[in-house]
């Protein structure tokens, strides 16, 4: 297969075709990328026939930051018969063992109102492809529909890629959280946590700091899972938050802030300059604050990716020379709109 097609939140095309060449190009795969304002997807054109296959096999998709979901397309069906699209698929796929079928769109108006069809076609698709689905297989077989009747039909890896379809979780806002924020946290645990790891690395009675805490969602999300919280914002936090007894709210300045003892988690939303908060989040690192760190990067208005791959690669750096051997793991996230969202965890944990 000589394409992947790369699902991304629309307006950030330009950003994920950065990425996907610079880091298609360091593993020596070799392409250019189609990419058209807020379609929500971009398609990287290998020179070689093997080139997704390579990608696959050399690109961790965690790496990716501004990716949601890739896969290797085995055709590209602009024109479909609305009265059947499902011969044409089976005809593409030619007896392909799949794990399971997945159907997707871009996250755009238009993209979005193809969710009907989709529910639509869910159970006829699966009937036709009984003989070949099978749970032992590599790949899902994902559908892409840039349309109604323009289907791209393709391969996603199981174990190299998101976990949902689209790229993410669907997730509702828990009644009792002070802000819509509180989504966030969650959203960066799910995706860059792996799932056998996370009860691990979330548990009871931990000890957590919040930068930037008002009025609390992110808080919340730490009280659920019963940590001790030292909350730190000038504004005001959530009462039932501060009633909980887990939460201790200081009205600090969280670039001054040093914790007495050290914790097993920082969060971090603050509306600042990105390399501000990377500076910052390099010396709660450095000086061993902190074990785990989640926290967010605003991006600038333009060429995104190259301010990002600088300011993580920058950051890697500075951890390294001061002897602390930590991974980065960043993603725009769904509820990420101008920022990416970063977990920053000892190499081995
Ligand atoms: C986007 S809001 C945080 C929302 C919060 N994560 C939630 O889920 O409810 C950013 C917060 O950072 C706080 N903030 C900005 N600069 C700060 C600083 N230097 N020290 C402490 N708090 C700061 C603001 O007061 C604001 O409440």
């Amino acid at each position: 297969m000589q394409q992947m097609l790369l699902i991304c939140r629309p307006g950030f095309e330009s950003d994920l075709a950065a990425e996907i060449q610079e880091k298609a190009a360091a593993r020596a795969v070799f392409g250019f990328v189609r990419a058209k304002p807020n379609e929500g997807f971009v398609v990287f054109e290998g020179q070689e026939p093997d080139a997704a296959e390579r990608l696959l096999k050399g690109l961790p998709f965690q790496d990716l930051v501004f990716a949601r979901q890739w896969l290797a397309v085995v055709a590209h069906l602009p024109q479909v018969d609305p009265q059947d699209r499902i011969n044409p698929i089976l005809e593409a796929l030619s007896g392909q063992a799949c794990h399971s079928a997945w159907m997707s769109y871009p996250d755009t108006n238009d993209g979005k109102g193809l969710s009907k069809l989709v529910r639509k076609l869910e159970r006829p698709l699966e009937k036709a492809l009984a003989k070949q689905l099978n749970s032992k297989a590599g790949f899902h077989l994902h559908l892409f529909f840039e349309s109604g009747t323009d289907i791209w039909v393709g391969l996603t890896p199981v174990k190299n890629a998101a976990p949902w379809p689209l790229g993410f979780p669907r997730l509702r806002q828990p009644p009792s959280a002070p802000s819509r924020s509180t989504l966030k946290l969650e959203e960066a645990w799910l995706q860059l946590i792996p799932e056998a790891q996370r009860a691990s690395l979330l548990k009871p009675f931990q000890k957590a700091v919040d930068l930037g805490a008002a009025p609390g969602g992110w808080t919340w999300q730490l009280v659920q899972r019963g940590m001790q919280v030292t909350a730190i914002d000038n504004g005001p936090m959530d009462k039932a938050l501060l009633d909980s007894g887990q939460v201790k709210h200081l009205r600090e300045d969280a670039f001054s802030y040093k914790p007495p003892r050290p914790v097993d988690w920082l969060v971090c939303d603050m509306v600042e300059k990105p390399a501000r908060v990377a500076e910052l989040m390099e010396r709660w690192l450095v000086q061993g604050w902190t074990r785990f760190a989640i926290f967010n990067l605003k991006l600038p208005m333009k060429r995104r990716w190259l301010e990002v791959s600088r300011i993580l690669a920058r950051m890697e750096t500075e951890l390294e020379s001061a002897g602390c051997v930590y991974q980065l793991r960043a993603k725009q996230l769904y509820h990420d709109r101008e920022e990416i969202t970063v977990f920053a965890a000892p190499r081995h944990y």
